[in-house]
């Protein structure tokens, strides 16, 4: 079996909350046991949305690290580093840029709904429309298989696909491939000959799928191609030639089932967060004046755990013993809220105590965190230095 190769990067947020445990670090901690994971905090991709504050991202990025490994991101299973210390993943952002169409760019998903979401920021910037190549070279350059992301992020990863078919069409290919895939293009007879080069073009211009589709529908309704031919033009529409980079696949996370304090989504900027380093009596003033379902304005007044933001957090925490507890008690008025409250406090205190007690060494001995970072980059360079050997030499940069 193949050993897969796990790669998924974080912007540098700051401190990590409840949020990102769930639905993040719990699948990191799961996936560095199964294969071998490289994780590392995109700094570059911070400054592509907020260049104009600079001076925040390396306290973000010391603090998230302390979050990965206070949550158990373990630095002997998984290599942890930062992006801007392996300066290769510029090298191959510049030379993907050379061949990565203006088109497939602008119609990825994410480049207009940011800059809406972002309006107060001028995010027309050569940097933030390179943002998905960018992510592309962090995961091309150690032929990352398999990368974790949740949903908003799928648009990133296909795109990082066309552009590895694009790479390995353009510099892997034999020798004559191209004189070759002409001559056969020929065979297929004028009209529909001028078809497929049109799909062609259409596909490796635009990035439309529906015309890579038909062109391969021409080459499976043609009678008269030999097997050679056939397969040559199969991979003239798409790459086809040698690998050099490695095409990777999205490991869906699932989304976090965390809601935040006001049952909406935990989010900083929702301001409803519990951050895994949070103080333990803090965490249990959050969680009491948590609001709860309106209806019950008086202790005696029957609630509704549907309209209850508590709920959720016992559907994350609770067993079903509790759980049918607080539905009884809650539909009766035989319980108040505060008390409703008393168990998720305990497990959400219960969860964070590890944490809190791995955090620790980490707080107290930043030189320790400094030097996991300094071995991560180390190795991480080490494997991007490979990859780059490789693409300079099918771009024509072999120098020595
Ligand atoms: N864009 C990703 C996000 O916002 C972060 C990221 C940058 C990333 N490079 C990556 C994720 C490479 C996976 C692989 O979440
Ligand atoms: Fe919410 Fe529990 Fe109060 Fe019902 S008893 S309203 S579920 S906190």
């Amino acid at each position: 079996m193949f050993a897969n190769r796990v790669l998924s990067g974080m912007r540098p947020t700051g401190r990590l909350h409840l949020g990102h445990y769930h639905g993040v670090l719990k699948n990191w901690l799961k996936l560095q046991h199964e294969h071998e994971c490289l994780f590392f905090v995109a700094d570059w991709h911070a400054l592509t949305t907020h260049y104009d504050t600079p001076q925040d991202i390396e306290q973000h990025v010391w603090d998230m690290v302390v979050d990965w490994l206070a949550a158990g991101v373990d630095p002997s299973q998984a290599t942890l580093f930062v992006q801007s210390r392996v300066i290769e993943h510029a090298e191959l952002h510049l030379l993907l840029s050379m061949m990565t169409p203006l088109g497939w760019l602008e119609r990825v998903p994410t480049y207009k709904d940011q800059q809406e979401k972002l309006s107060d920021k001028d995010l027309s910037t050569y940097g933030f429309l390179g943002y998905p190549l960018l992510q592309s070279a962090d995961i091309l350059i150690y032929r990352a298989n398999l990368v974790p992301v949740g949903e908003d992020q799928v648009p990133h990863i296909e795109f990082t696909r066309e552009i590895c078919r694009r790479f390995n069409h353009l510099y892997g290919r034999e020798p004559g491939f191209e004189e070759k895939a002409l001559a056969a293009i020929k065979k297929l007879g004028s009209k529909k000959a001028k078809l497929y080069q049109e799909m062609r073009t259409a596909y490796q211009e635009q990035g439309e799928e529906s015309a890579l589709e038909s062109a391969q529908a021409i080459l499976n309704d043609a009678q008269n191609l030999s097997l050679g031919d056939r397969e040559r033009l199969f991979g003239y529409l798409e790459g086809g030639g040698r690998m050099i980079l490695a095409e990777p696949e999205a490991l869906l996370t699932e989304a976090s089932k965390m809601p935040g304090l006001d049952g909406q989504k935990m989010s900083k900027s929702y301001n409803n967060t519990i951050a895994l380093r949070e103080d333990l009596d803090s965490v249990a003033k959050k969680i009491r004046t948590m609001p709860t379902d309106p209806a019950r304005v008086r202790r005696t007044d029957p609630g509704n755990p549907a309209k209850c933001p508590v709920w959720q957090f016992h559907q994350v925490y609770s067993d079903d013993g509790v759980k049918e507890w607080v539905v009884k008690g809650c539909t009766s008025a035989g319980i108040g809220c505060i008390e409703c409250k008393q168990p998720v406090i305990d497990a959400v205190q219960r969860e964070l105590t590890p944490i809190h007690d791995r955090a620790r060494q980490y707080e107290e001995s930043p030189d320790l965190v400094r030097n996991i970072i300094a071995d991560g980059c180390e190795k991480a360079q080490e494997l991007a230095r490979e990859t780059m050997r490789d693409v300079r030499e099918a771009m024509g940069l072999a120098f020595n």
